[in-house]
Formats: structure tokens, sequence, C-alpha cells
């Protein structure tokens, strides 16, 4: 399954100087929190949470929410993903293989995750 989503840099600024710091718990943990170091990481963090929602087949809302998808980072910076263990359970989910980019003012992100057989 995979999934994929686009987000402009801007939207998230802009909701960053709207709400502060709310704007980031809206989507994201307090670790994943830590790991912003620019409004790019987070626009970042957003697609890729969108992106895992739809590798799913749900989307964001009641079935998946942004907290229910974890975001870490390895040694390299590489992002690393992980569903809560409900949904990994109920979709079948064995590992998530995800990708961040940005350029342009634009953040793209894509996840592919490996099923149970
Ligand atoms: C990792 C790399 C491919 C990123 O490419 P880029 O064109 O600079 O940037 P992009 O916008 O496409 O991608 C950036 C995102 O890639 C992801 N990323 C970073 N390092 C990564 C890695 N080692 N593996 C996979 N993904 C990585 C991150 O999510 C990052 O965004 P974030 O930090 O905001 O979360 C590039 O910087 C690189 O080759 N770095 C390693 C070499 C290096 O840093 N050399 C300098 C010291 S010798």
């Amino acid at each position: 399954m995979i999934g994929i989503d686009i987000v402009k840099i801007d939207r998230i600024t802009k909701m960053y100087e709207k709400f502060g710091a709310k704007a980031y718990e809206r989507f994201l943990s307090k670790k994943e929190i830590l790991l912003i170091k620019s409004p790019q990481t987070a626009a970042g963090f957003w697609a890729l949470k969108e992106a895992a929602s739809k590798a799913i087949g749900t989307g964001i809302g009641k079935k998946c929410s942004f907290l229910d998808i974890k975001i870490k980072k390895n040694k390299h910076n590489a992002p690393l993903l992980k569903y809560k263990k409900s949904l990994r359970k109920k979709y079948n989910i064995k590992k998530s293989f995800v990708s961040i980019s940005h350029d342009s003012g634009l953040a793209i992100a894509v996840v592919v995750n490996i099923l149970i057989k």
C-alpha cells in the first residue's frame, strides 16, 4: 500500500504564526516537536502523516488521527514512521518505508507499507 502528499510550507508557517506552539501540537507529539528545526521540516512531517493515512486508505480522521502516526529520525536524519499498534494490527502492517523532500516552497512525502501475508 502506498500514499503520497504535498504541502505548501507557507501554510504551516502561517499556522504557526497564528496559533504558536498549539499549531504543532495539533499534529505532532511532544517528541516529534523536538525534531522540528524549521517550518519545512514541520511541513514534511504534516505531508508524511497525510501520506501515511492514505497508505491505509482512511485519510486523517476518526479511524486514523495525526497522533496515531509516529515519526522518529535515525542517526543519519532519515525519517522513520510507525503507526500505533492497533492500526498496525488492523491493517496488517509489517513495516513502513518513507521519504520526505522539500523545494520551491513545497514539502512532499511518500509512504509504502509492507503488509503481513
Ligand atoms: C539527505 C539528502 C539526500 C537530502 O537531500 P536534499 O536535496 O538536501 O533535501 P530534500 O529536501 O530532498 O530532503 C530533505 C529531507 O530528507 C530526509 N533525509 C535527511 N537525511 C536523510 C537520509 N540520510 N536518508 C533518507 N532521508 C533523509 C529528511 O526528512 C529531510 O528533511 P527534514 O530534515 O526536514 O526532515 C542530502 O542532503 C544528502 O545527500 N545528504 C548526505 C550527504 C551530506 O549531508 N553531505 C554533507 C556532509 S559530507
